[in-house]
């Protein structure tokens, strides 16, 4: 068997044919392919506004300055992310804070962000970064309401879950990122994403103020709006207003991720087969955990619309799963090592025992491939494989 990853991009001719395209157009940075991405993709997630970036750590950096983000701010995020989640922070010199996740689902939990708001007078935390894990969308509904109560702004970190979304309580349908309860939400288009275009992020918003904002912060800070200008010497005029940076994405990017875009559903249609398979592959199993149980039992199933940017299971012996998978040729993988013990935040103050449930899930979480291109057979194999492993270890 080839080897096989826990993730891939999936590139067609069609994709090679729009880049080359690019190639050969006026505009190798920023041009009008840009703005036919963000025009498209704000519609298929249901936001009003979309702004392309250079990545996804861009996205959520230019949200966090935004958001005016600064060392007086203090934000709490979910520590089973990827690091990028938390460390937008940083950049603005703000704290970061993380609450502990709930088993269940792996994602940020409630309750645990209600305790550690309530533990302080209001005005102490700025801000709530819940993140899609794996692609199960954060019901953004109840944690709106408790931003509310503390005054607080939200970043939905949506990079695993485009084409995903929760029923809220008066029976709407609310795709990821479509900021309806988040003031700003971003995506990746990272290779193993949903949308692949290698480097390439967006964020979503409905506040037109955040929209404007967010437009300059990705070019150094400048504005050619000669009704924003202080003055105008002319054509070529121009102005910079604030500390932005260069955190564009060149058209043959977006041009690819368009492309990509056209494809999002039948991609999503696969994941969530593949996920089917896999669960009821394992679903009667007692040494093996399936994350995100919410997501497929038949009561919830149509509240909650799993993307599955990811298929994690969790078993007692987990790096030797890791290990054998290996010597068979499936890279799975680990996702993720939770972010306060890397040493970085280790050396912030954060040790070991801070947050249990998410080191408790991180001792057996094991993301199997998940990818649209994953063929029966390679996804049987793997099954196979690790029911071998189970049966045998
Ligand atoms: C949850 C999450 N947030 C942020 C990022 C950062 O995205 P990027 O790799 O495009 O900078 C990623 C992806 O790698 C991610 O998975």
């Amino acid at each position: 068997m080839n080897p096989i990853p826990y993730g891939r991009q999936h590139i067609t001719q069609e994709d090679i044919d729009a880049v080359v395209e690019t190639l050969q157009s006026d505009f190798l940075t920023q041009g009008p392919k840009v703005l036919e991405f963000e025009n498209k993709f704000a519609a298929y997630i249901g936001a009003k506004y979309a702004v392309a970036v250079a990545n996804g750590t861009a996205a959520l950096h230019l949200c966090a300055l935004a958001l005016g983000v600064n060392e007086k701010s203090r934000v709490i995020t979910t520590p089973i992310t990827f690091a990028a989640s938390a460390n937008c922070v940083r950049y603005c010199g703000g704290e970061v804070e993380f609450a502990d996740i709930n088993p269940e689902t792996g994602l940020l939990e409630l309750e645990k962000v209600r305790q550690k708001l309530e533990s302080q007078p209001k005005g102490y935390y700025t801000g709530i970064i819940p993140v899609d894990f794996a692609g199960l969308p954060v019901n953004l509904e109840e944690f709106r309401k408790l931003a509310d109560e503390f005054g607080l702004w939200i970043i939905e970190d949506a990079c695993h879950a485009p084409g995903g979304y929760f029923i809220d309580s008066k029976g709407e349908k609310q795709n990821c990122g479509n900021g309806n309860y988040a003031d700003l939400a971003i995506f990746s288009f990272h290779p193993v994403k949903h949308i692949a275009t290698g480097e390439g992020g967006m964020i979503t918003t409905n506040n037109p103020d955040l929209y404007e904002k967010l437009l300059t912060l990705r070019t150094h800070g400048i504005t050619r709006d000669p009704q924003k200008m202080r003055e105008n010497h002319g054509g070529w005029y121009m102005e910079m207003q604030e500390l932005g940076y260069n955190y564009r994405m060149p058209d043959m990017l977006t041009a690819l991720g368009i492309s990509q875009l056209n494809r999002a559903e039948e991609g999503l249609l696969r994941r969530k087969e593949i996920a089917k398979r896999y669960d009821s592959a394992f679903r009667n199993l007692s040494n093996i955990k399936i994350l995100n149980p919410a997501a497929y039992k038949a009561e919830n199933a149509e509240k909650t619309s799993h993307a599955y940017h990811l298929y994690v299971i969790q078993v007692e012996k987990r790096k030797a799963l890791y290990d054998f998978l290996r010597t068979k040729n499936i890279f799975a993988q680990v996702h993720y090592i939770p972010v306060h013990l890397m040493p970085y935040y280790q050396d912030l103050g954060f040790k070991k025992d801070d947050f249990p449930l998410a080191e408790a899930y991180y001792e057996m979480c094991l993301s199997l491939p998940m990818f649209p291109s994953l063929t029966d057979e390679e996804q049987e194999y793997v099954i196979e494989n690790v029911l071998a492993f189970l049966q045998n270890g």
